[in-house]
């Protein structure tokens, strides 16, 4: 087989948000299928970056009191670290505001100027006079014209859904500093769209199988028939002050962020190429994949929401400038939560932090996000109690479970060596490995149909068990070699297993072939049993099971109402200016009563084994079951001292897991600049459970 040499992208997340669990079913799907085809042994290129320009980023490092620098900077380690949380492995993630990309950029346009793509036009548009800038729509604010709703965004009004132009808004006002906008006329940068000779094309790329069928139809639409020719001209360029690349001939004027983003695909991979060998080893060559005659493969996966972008500009432009276009657009569907759409009120806009903070292990998500993604653009659910379930009964019940019940034998009773195999058993097994079997199903990214597959075989391994019942031989004289073959048979099917697995759960897979003592499994090669007196290690508990009061947690951690404002500007200066702890904002009774506190009997208080700071509290707050508070009072207060205490505790904070357990709550304390802490106590009287308000 000659190695496919294949570049791979996910969509370039903007660098002024926190990375949630909607962006993840993009990055987690693509990570699957780059490490699925990794496994095949092709040449295969991950690379990523963040989204950096525009007016939103320009305007949240204001209010941050930041550089824009400073702000993608912070955002690049914070988006880096949760993609390595949910182990998303690219080869390169960079930044779009580097000067590969500037480069990628600048030639593009170059290329499309001199081709006569490019027009300038004088427009007029909305201006803020106090601000000094042009208002993109979303920023310009004012009464619906068919509704008379107050306070709609110039595009649209969410009230009645009507779709407008800002000029139509009544009453405007810029979003940025309140003041009425001013119509004003500046020269804009065009990329001739409308040209015969880019909707020809367009007409054509978009029909010759680079799109899903829904993606094509949905193209169709846009783009009309021959001769009736839909498309408008785009808009390149934004005027001074703007975050971005100013454009090479247009001094003041910049590239519009939708301009240089997709090229970020090019400059981040350009930066690859530039930078490093790459991770196998052979270092790529940019133009080999670039050129126009290119016979590397390129993919990009992207939202349904930005497939306008990626069908239609981003093919035209590369087209245009004398680059290859895209193999093949995979588009996917959006994430809801429980049936319903994100929400911040429901605490269902998850963020990765929160979740690697409360549940902990993010295979399960990779897990269970695989069993749902099938390589269309239908919307996925999480659901989070169907989650739960499916982690439970099918990762750990079915799969895990198969290495728990026959490793002990080997270690126990055959000195970690394994015997011959059962070739019967593993016949299925042997079938799914090949062409047209589980890894036709990766290829098609359909991950749910693969999964399923998975387990069906899993069932087949537990059934071959439940037939054997390896802890009856154990205990029968003279089955010793039964025993031996049953056992290993099973750990070459769990093996198998894990294989298969692997691209959804690659840590885990990692710990078995070192439990198994096993080479870096691979689809490459013939498949073969594990081989009789082979070694293996002894077996180490590999997962556990999801405890169903995280999810409570995980949703409770998400409400918004609950979370502080951490980028206030305001807290940045008085940070600086105060040593002692400044009175904190100003909050409303409304705030303050979300908040339960309650009266609360310390039935226990007990030293944790390892914990520096913590004892643990058994609570009485009246209600039918006791909770279990990790509160950080060593150092203050002897346990038995506590026994017996009334105090008070927050009742309706998020449960966090710790490393020693379940943190239901918290025990208020008073503790200042001086040495000491002081937990409260009520007056005497008051009684477990009572509400302090
Ligand atoms: N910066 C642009 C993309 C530029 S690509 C040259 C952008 N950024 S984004 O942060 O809003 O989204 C990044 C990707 O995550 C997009 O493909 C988007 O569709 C995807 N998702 C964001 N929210 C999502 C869900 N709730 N569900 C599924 N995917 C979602 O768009
Ligand atoms: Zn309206």
């Amino acid at each position: 087989m000659t190695p496919r040499k294949i570049l791979v992208t996910s969509a370039l997340p903007y660098a002024n948000g926190s990375i949630h669990l909607g962006h993840l079913v993009e990055y987690i799907q693509t990570d699957i299928w780059v490490r699925f085809q990794k496994m095949q042994g092709h040449e295969v290129h991950y690379v990523c970056a963040d989204d950096t320009h525009g007016t939103p980023i320009m305007l949240r490092a204001e209010t941050e009191g930041i550089t824009p620098e400073q702000l993608i900077a912070r955002v690049w380690q914070e988006h880096t670290r949760d993609f390595d949380a949910f182990h998303v492995e690219f080869d390169h993630y960079g930044s779009t505001n580097s000067d590969e990309n500037r480069f990628c950029a600048e030639t593009i346009y170059l290329a499309l100027r001199d081709k006569g793509l490019i027009e300038v036009r004088s427009i007029e548009q909305f201006y803020d006079p106090v601000k000094n800038m042009f208002l993109p729509d979303r920023f310009i604010k004012g009464e619906c014209p068919k509704c008379h709703a107050q306070d709609q965004y110039g595009d649209n009004c969410e009230a009645c859904g009507a779709a407008y132009a800002p000029i139509e808004l009544i009453n405007p006002y810029s979003a940025v500093s309140g003041a009425k906008p001013e119509m004003r006329h500046s020269d804009h940068y065009f990329f001739k769209l409308s040209a015969d000779t880019c909707q020809d094309f367009l007409r054509d790329w978009t029909r010759s199988g680079t799109l899903q069928a829904e993606a094509a139809n949905k193209m169709q639409e846009w783009l009309g028939t021959e001769g009736d020719n839909k498309l408008s001209d785009w808009d390149i360029s934004r005027d001074a002050p703007y975050f971005g690349f100013e454009i090479p001939d247009a001094p003041g004027k910049y590239f519009y962020v939708w301009l240089d983003a997709p090229v970020g695909y090019m400059g981040s991979f350009r930066q690859l190429c530039n930078n490093s060998i790459g991770k196998q080893g052979s270092q790529p060559d940019f133009n080999e994949y670039w050129q126009p005659d290119s016979t590397t493969e390129l993919y990009h996966f992207i939202g349904k929401d930005i497939l306008y972008f990626h069908a239609l500009f981003w093919p035209a432009m590369l087209e245009k400038a004398g680059f290859r276009t895209p193999t093949k657009l995979f588009a996917h569907g959006f994430l809801t939560v429980n049936g319903e759409k994100m929400s911040k009120s429901r605490g269902t806009f998850i963020t990765a932090r929160s979740y690697v903070d409360t549940i902990g292990n993010t295979e399960y998500l990779r897990y269970y996000y695989a069993a749902k993604i099938n390589g269309t653009m239908e919307d996925l659910d999480l659901n989070l109690d169907d989650f739960v379930a499916k982690v439970n009964s099918d990762l750990i019940g079915k799969y895990i479970n198969i290495a728990s019940r026959c490793a002990g034998f080997i270690a126990k009773n055959f000195d970690g060596k394994l015997g011959e195999t059962d070739s019967i058993a593993s016949a299925e097994f042997k079938s799914a490995y090949l062409e047209g079997g589980i890894a036709h199903c990766y290829e098609q990214r359909d991950f749910a149909r693969a999964l399923r597959e998975i387990m069906r075989l899993a069932d087949v391994a537990n059934q071959y068990i439940a037939e054997q019942k390896p802890w009856t031989l154990a205990k029968e004289a003279g089955q010793e070699t039964k025993l031996h073959i049953v056992c290993s048979t099973a750990l070459t099917l769990f093996r198998d297993l894990t294989l298969y697995l692997k691209p959804v759960l690659p840590v885990l897979a990692g710990q078995v072939e070192a439990f198994l003592n096993i080479a870096p499994l691979s689809w490459t090669g013939h498949w073969q049993a594990l081989p009789a007196a082979h070694t293996i290690n002894s077996y180490q508990h590999l997962a556990t099971r999801l405890d169903p009061k995280l999810i409570a947690a995980l949703t409770a951690a998400n409400v918004e109402s609950l979370k502080p404002a951490t980028h206030s500007p305001a807290r940045h200066a008085e940070a600086q200016q105060h040593t002692l702890t400044p009175i904190a904002e100003t909050i409303s009774l409304d705030d303050f009563s979300k908040i339960d506190l309650r009266v609360a009997k310390i039935i226990n208080a007990e030293h944790v084994a390892g914990a520096a700071k913590l004892l643990k509290l058994t609570l009485d707050i009246g209600e039918e079951n006791t909770r279990t508070v990790f509160a950080g009072i060593k150092s203050a207060y002897d346990p038995a001292q506590l026994k017996g205490r009334m105090t008070v505790m927050v009742a309706n904070l998020a449960p966090r897991q710790m490393k020693f357990g379940l943190s239901e709550g918290m025990v208020l304390a008073a503790s200042g600049e001086m040495p000491g802490l002081f937990i409260l106590s009520p007056d005497d009287g008051a009684q477990p459970g009572m509400r302090i308000k």
